[in-house]
């Protein structure tokens, strides 16, 4: 069985664009299923450990153009474009992918553009927004989520579910962009109310963690909520998101909820939060946003220092 696998995991030939934080954990998984597998990193010594996994580093995006599909994981939407099209962008020369699958976090806009750039040189196009950070994809709980041409989706589907938990296909065009701003605005909404209420049950005389433990294990609790209870129990607000980049997404909700006619009372008012959270100043963890609930209620928030595990 093990063997069958392997043999449909090396049907496609693969290309994987940028070996960063997320992009290494990514090729990594795909590398280990035993895919056919080459990568290319701007900075090539970031994606030489790959080689133990399997993978075959190449010198140039070109020598990607062979691939029948290419996945890119870089930081913005102006760095796709340049490893798509730039003057050594992997399209530049005969023989381009069949199928493009992007990872990256970028606008609505940018992915249509691109979208219909590739549509020139008959290049499908997959937009695959993902949900979770590096830790989450060694957890194997990473989500995907794709939009695009369905018989690519088809096609790209079991590479995505090896990267991590499964992937959802949401529609054509952008829809699965949208889906991840819809997806970040829970992010925002979910961290103030837990804020709020993990406030209210230590001023009522509770230990934090004590009642996160007792969420976590109840049927509001979450992986989200499991995994954010110890930075809120040990007051860790080492950075796994800002609350710059919170803002971003939410107001990015707010504007599609205004285009399609949608009120989201309840993002509005964690959009206060987090716009009065930036205004004082905090620049850690997004989940500093409890800090700034207990200076609210009139208590001083301390560390209880307990091990709760990294909640995945
Ligand atoms: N980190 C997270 O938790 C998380 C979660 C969900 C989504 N995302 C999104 O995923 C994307 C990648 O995040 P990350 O955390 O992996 O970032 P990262 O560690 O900073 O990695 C960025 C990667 O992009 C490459 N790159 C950037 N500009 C490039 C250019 N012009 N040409 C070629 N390569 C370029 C970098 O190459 P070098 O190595 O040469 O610099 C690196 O491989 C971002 O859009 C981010 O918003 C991140």
């Amino acid at each position: 069985m093990g063997i069958e696998i392997m043999a449909n995991m090396k049907q496609h030939k693969l290309g994987w664009i940028g070996i960063g934080r997320m992009g290494y954990a990514m090729a990594e998984r795909l590398a280990k299923a035993g895919c056919d597998i080459s990568v290319w990193n701007r900075t090539q010594s970031k994606a030489e450990p790959l080689v133990k996994s399997g993978a075959k580093v190449v010198d140039n995006l070109s020598d990607l153009a062979g691939c029948d599909i290419v996945f890119t994981m870089v930081s913005t939407g102006k760095d796709v474009k340049e490893v798509l099209f730039g003057a050594s962008g992997v399209t530049s020369k005969r023989g381009a992918p069949k199928i493009v699958v992007d990872s990256t976090s970028i606008s609505l806009e940018e992915s249509a553009e691109i979208r219909g750039k590739l549509a020139e040189k008959n290049i499908q196009f997959l937009a695959a927004p993902v949900s979770g950070n590096a830790k989450v994809i060694k957890a194997n709980k990473l989500t995907v989520v794709a939009s695009g041409p369905k018989a690519a989706f088809d096609a790209v589907s079991p590479y995505l579910d090896a990267i991590g938990r499964g992937s959802s296909y949401v529609g054509e065009g952008e829809l699965s962009r949208i889906a991840k701003i819809c997806h970040n605005v829970m992010l925002g909404v979910v961290i103030q109310n837990l804020c709020e209420i993990t406030v209210l049950a230590e001023k009522a005389g509770m230990q934090r963690h004590a009642f996160l433990d007792f969420l976590n294990k109840s049927v509001m609790g979450s992986m989200f909520t499991a995994y954010k209870s110890p930075a809120l129990a040990n007051l860790d607000f080492h950075v796994t998101f800002t609350p710059q980049l919170l803002l971003k997404d939410i107001d990015l909700g707010l504007s599609s909820g205004r285009t399609y006619g949608v009120p989201m009372p309840t993002t509005s008012a964690a959009r206060d939060q987090v716009q009065t959270l930036i205004g004082h100043g905090y620049d850690q963890d997004f989940s500093q946003l409890i800090l700034q609930q207990a200076k609210a209620a009139g208590i001083e928030l301390k560390s209880e220092n307990v091990d709760m595990g990294d909640g995945l």
